[in-house]
């Protein structure tokens, strides 16, 4: 009974988020997102009693059918939703809360480099668009959005959204967050932003140094124009004398 409540609230879920999606026999019969999904229940059922090959040979049968990868040990909340389904890949220890929407290519993987928990923990109400790959043992906060293609490496706070490779926080709490100061860049190439920005600023301050040398050209500049005033002035006392 409780099996089909939750079949249901998945349809009905879907039937709220996707506006390509007109009735609950569609969704039944076109979301292999929400079959993948369906399957894992039973997967994570045969892990947790320990009947871990037949738990893997499901989760494979599912791939094939519906072309998500989920490891039968992770941890789905209610009304996950996987739009699109091919190429998606959520790992062993990997962690999601409820009404948690992802997209096509979507990864939820380790970085190859760690063991025990390694896989990303993604709160409630989390949107992850697609091609997206959020790689080792992080925290996407709730409410956040991880935007199409990008790579996310460390948490990210709650109620913001990130995007790029490696992801930036672009907004949080509905501010824009914008990057002025190149070590906030988490980059391969902030090393390289580093070194130019001190660079530009040695440049800028040697010019400093190199404008003395054009002051007294200025000053001798401006006290030609003086000069010049001043004979302008003198002259047009002549003409008015002239004209007396
Ligand atoms: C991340 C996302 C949710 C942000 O949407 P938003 O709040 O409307 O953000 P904005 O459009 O205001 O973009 C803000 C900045 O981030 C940049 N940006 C947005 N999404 C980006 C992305 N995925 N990768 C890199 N930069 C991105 C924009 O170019 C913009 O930069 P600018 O201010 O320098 O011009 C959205 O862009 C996204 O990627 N959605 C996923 C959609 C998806 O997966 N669809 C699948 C359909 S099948």
């Amino acid at each position: 009974m409780l099996m089909f409540e939750r079949i249901r609230e998945d349809i009905d879920s879907v039937l709220e988020r996707d506006p390509a999606a007109r009735s609950r026999l569609e969704i039944l019969l076109c979301y292999p997102g929400l079959w993948a999904v369906w399957f894992h229940r039973v997967s994570h059922m045969l892990w947790n009693a320990k009947m871990r090959l037949a738990a893997r040979c499901l989760s494979q049968l599912a791939r094939f059918l519906t072309g998500v990868d989920i490891h039968p040990g992770a941890l789905l909340g209610r009304r996950f939703f996987i739009d699109h389904a091919t190429g998606v890949v959520i790992g062993e220890t990997a962690i999601v809360g409820s009404d948690v929407t992802i997209y096509q290519g979507v990864t939820l993987g380790g970085t190859g480099k760690g063991h025990g928990k390694r896989h990303p923990t993604v709160c409630d109400r989390v949107f992850i668009g697609n091609n997206a790959n959020v790689l080792g043992n992080i925290t996407i906060g709730e409410n956040s959005r991880v935007g199409a293609g990008s790579v996310v490496l460390s948490d990210v706070p709650p109620n913001s959204t990130v995007v790029g490779v490696p992801a930036h926080i672009i907004y949080r709490n509905g501010e824009r967050v914008l990057i002025t100061d190149p070590h906030d860049v988490k980059d391969p190439l902030s090393d390289a932003l580093i070194a130019l920005a001190a660079r530009v600023e040695e440049l800028e301050e040697r010019l400093g140094g190199a404008r003395q040398p054009l002051d007294p050209f200025t000053a001798e500049a401006a006290e030609r124009t003086a000069y010049r005033e001043e004979l302008d002035r003198a002259s047009d006392f002549v003409s008015m004398g002239e004209g007396i």
